[in-house]
């Protein structure tokens, strides 16, 4: 049975359009920000292998199971997931994961889009010279300075959700698919220049074995919900985004190899920034546990130095800047399809809406780093109540969910079909997306449940 619905947003024009559009939706801020610093906060090396662990055995089939559902429905996950049910004869009920990926997708690009603020702030920085000579300690005061001033980070938030938008509102082909083609590789090669300054710096050695000799002992029931939880973020799936991005693949594409390409893309990027960031941090005494300021406190120490500095800081922040915004016009994907089919909205009267919305939540997040910074629930602020509930909580909920339709509930003929994966292949995907996926998150998320005791 060959499926012959198309999606009425358009189409990706060839297998590479997707894999740049995927990989341009995984690669963000979540590797390059959010990667090394989470691994200070949870001890290195042991946190690295249960993270690469969570991205083989969870997340990858889970990110092929999700593109598969995308691309059976040609749908928006709720308007998807609906008709899927239908096809199975399951519980209507299902269209509610579609909705908690819109919702998820809403409530990350809020505070998503205040930290590609940051970055786009610190283009600005690196371009008038703002590092040179500058040790750990100025930077932190520097760091620290700008989280204190409401109103930059305002302005920068601001400023980085209307280019999200603007591109949103374009729409599938000329908006989303054009960007990722010169920004890959510009950013393997930085990063790469990166790791060379690093070892130059002699601590290349100490950064390496932090990161991969593991000391179980460091890790806590916090630390393994966390690097569940990122393995979900990093490569963007658990919300119907992937599942959205599916829709838009063609035909005959193998879903399997495509995959695994992505996969492999976004866990390089984020072990080379561990591999950039780290040597710094040793090399300038400076703390990993530093939190979400680790990558703005470090890197600029090595743009302060090096030769040739202020272009390549520039050049860096402004390519996270650019892979952020390929990750920032993906987030809201699965909300704007939503309103489009179901509401009959343009997509840009979706884009302003939704935008204003995240805009006016991200104002929230932006407090929660100085003003409101004492108001803390469960021990934390805003901004990482925000980021905890999406990542670690909604995202893997959504992504068991995903594994379960797609392997208890999806008939074995249809998955079959839709994948088109040779029968090994196959039966190793179903394996891990029936059993081994769902009972890890269940195990993780019941460990996990310590925490807030
Ligand atoms: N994967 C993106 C990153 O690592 C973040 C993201 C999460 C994007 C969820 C889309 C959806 O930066």
């Amino acid at each position: 049975m060959t499926n012959k619905r198309e999606s009425i947003h358009g189409q990706w024009s060839s297998r590479w359009a997707f894999i740049l559009a995927a990989t341009g939706a995984a690669v963000g801020l979540g590797n390059i920000w959010k990667f090394p610093y989470i691994m200070g906060q949870n001890g290195g090396g042991a946190f690295v292998v249960l993270y690469l662990a969570c991205i083989l055995l969870v997340a990858t089939p889970i990110f092929i199971a999700e593109v598969m559902l995308g691309r059976r429905a040609r749908r928006s996950p709720v308007q998807g997931m609906t008709v899927l049910a239908q096809e199975e004869r399951a519980s209507p009920a299902w269209k509610y994961l579609g909705w908690m990926g819109v919702i998820a997708g809403f409530l990350i690009l809020s505070y998503y889009s205040v930290i590609m603020g940051w970055a786009m702030a610190y283009v600005e920085r690196a371009m008038t010279g703002s590092f040179n000579g500058l040790d750990g300690a100025a930077l932190q005061r520097m760091f620290e300075s700008f989280k204190a001033n409401p109103m930059e980070l305002l302005f920068w938030h601001s400023l980085a959700m209307l280019i999200t938008m603007l591109v949103v509102v374009r729409g599938v082909r000329a908006g989303l698919q054009a960007f990722t083609v010169l920004l890959m590789p510009a950013l393997f090669v930085i990063l790469l220049l990166l790791v060379g300054y690093g070892v130059s710096t002699g601590y290349f050695g100490a950064a390496f074995s932090y990161m991969f000799t593991p000391d179980f002992s460091k890790l806590t029931a916090h630390s393994v919900v966390v690097a569940l939880g990122h393995s979900f973020f990093t490569l963007s799936i658990g919300m119907g985004l992937i599942m959205a991005y599916g829709s838009y693949m063609p035909e005959k594409v193998s879903i399997g190899q495509t995959a695994l390409l992505v996969v492999a893309a976004d866990t390089t990027v984020a072990l080379l920034a561990g591999l950039a960031i780290y040597p710094v941090v040793f090399a300038n005494g400076l703390e990993p546990s530093a939190g979400p300021g680790l990558v703005f406190q470090t890197l600029p120490i090595a743009f302060g130095h090096m030769p040739l500095g202020v272009l390549i800081g520039t050049l860096f922040f402004a390519l996270l800047t650019l892979a952020a915004w390929t990750s920032s016009i993906s987030m809201i994907e699965p909300a704007i399809a939503h309103v489009v089919e179901k509401r009959g909205w343009t997509r840009v009267k979706a884009g302003i809406w939704l935008g204003l919305g995240a805009w006016l939540l991200g104002i929230a997040s932006v407090l929660s780093f100085n003003h409101w910074n004492e108001f803390k629930l469960f021990g934390k602020t805003f901004f990482e109540l925000l980021d905890f509930a999406t990542s670690n909580i909604m995202l893997p909920l959504g992504g068991l969910l995903i594994a379960i339709f797609a392997t208890w509930i999806m008939r074995r003929e249809s998955s079959f079909d839709e994948l088109g994966m040779s029968e090994r292949a196959y039966t190793l995907w179903r394996i891990l997306t029936r059993y081994v996926a769902p009972l890890g998150i269940v195990v993780i998320f019941l460990y996990g449940l310590g925490i807030l005791a």
